[in-house]
């Protein structure tokens, strides 16, 4: 029955935002932050502190990463991304907003313009102090090269993190505003895979709600705001998606 009201709500949806978290690539094999066997589960993140003040925080850091390479680096988009590529490309969405760092996103088609990163991606690198960009593959061989060691920027010496936003770094300004601005204008929010603890991403849901807009959980856990959505859905995504999207 839950699938149905989807069906509807998608049906009427004008100028919906898709709000995604970890839980929207499970399916795709990438492992999310807080179910059993997620990252944080088996590591404790490193903050941004740790990671200005010291090289050795830098190399596990970048060590974690290339780990990840291997393990998924040729994971390709699932149903819930595909599904909300099809929306988009239908005028039902306005835009997406995701937590996620993945770029499963813009591999499943959606364009720059629709799409925002509220936690960076991590396809890429830049430089900590001047900005300039570097590829993980150039980072990767001067860390082997060197022992495993994270190397510095060619043109200032300042570090080079992965293009994402950790703990206790200041959230990009202008992803947040864009956020803000879909957030306000939306009809529909759905937010998809997400356990919405960690903030400010967290409050989007609370701002569509405020704002008048409808607010549909899709999540396969309980979250704490499932009792102010209009529909919640604990179930799998890409199931949920393909019921939803084929009926
Ligand atoms: P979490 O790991 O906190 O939550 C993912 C949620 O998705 C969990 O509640 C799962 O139950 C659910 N889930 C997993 N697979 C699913 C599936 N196939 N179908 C339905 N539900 C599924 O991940 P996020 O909420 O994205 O930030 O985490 C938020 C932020 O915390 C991340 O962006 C990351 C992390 O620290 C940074 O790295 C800054
Ligand atoms: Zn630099």
């Amino acid at each position: 029955a839950a699938c149905v009201d989807l069906t509807d709500i998608l049906a009427g949806m004008r100028r919906g935002v898709a709000f995604t978290g970890a839980g929207i690539s499970t399916e795709c094999g990438i492992p999310d932050f807080r179910s059993p066997g997620g990252l944080w589960t088996r590591n404790r993140p490193i903050d941004f502190e740790a990671f200005l003040t010291s090289r050795e925080m830098r190399n596990e850091a970048w060590r974690r990463r290339f780990a990840m390479e291997v393990a998924f680096g040729g994971a390709t988009p699932g149903r819930g991304h595909r599904a909300l590529a099809r929306l988009l490309e239908e005028g039902r969405l306005a835009g997406i907003v995701t937590q996620n760092i993945d770029g499963l996103h813009q591999a499943s088609g959606v364009p720059d313009d629709r799409l925002v990163e509220l936690h960076g991606n991590s396809t890429y690198a830049t430089c900590l102090d001047c900005g300039e960009r570097y590829e993980l593959g150039w980072v990767r061989e001067r860390f082997e090269a060197r022992a495993q060691t994270a190397p510095d920027c060619l043109d200032c010496g300042g570090p080079i993190k992965t293009a994402t936003v950790s703990f206790g770094q200041p959230m990009p300004g202008e992803a947040m505003t864009r956020a803000g601005e879909l957030t306000a204008a939306c009809d529909v929010f759905l937010a998809i895979g997400s356990s919405l603890v960690v903030w400010p991403a967290a409050g989007f849901p609370v701002q569509a709600k405020r704002n008048g807009a409808r607010l549909v959980i899709i999540n396969r856990e309980p979250t704490e705001f499932d009792d102010m959505a209009d529909l919640v859905i604990h179930a799998d995504i890409g199931d949920v998606f393909e019921a939803a999207t084929t009926s």
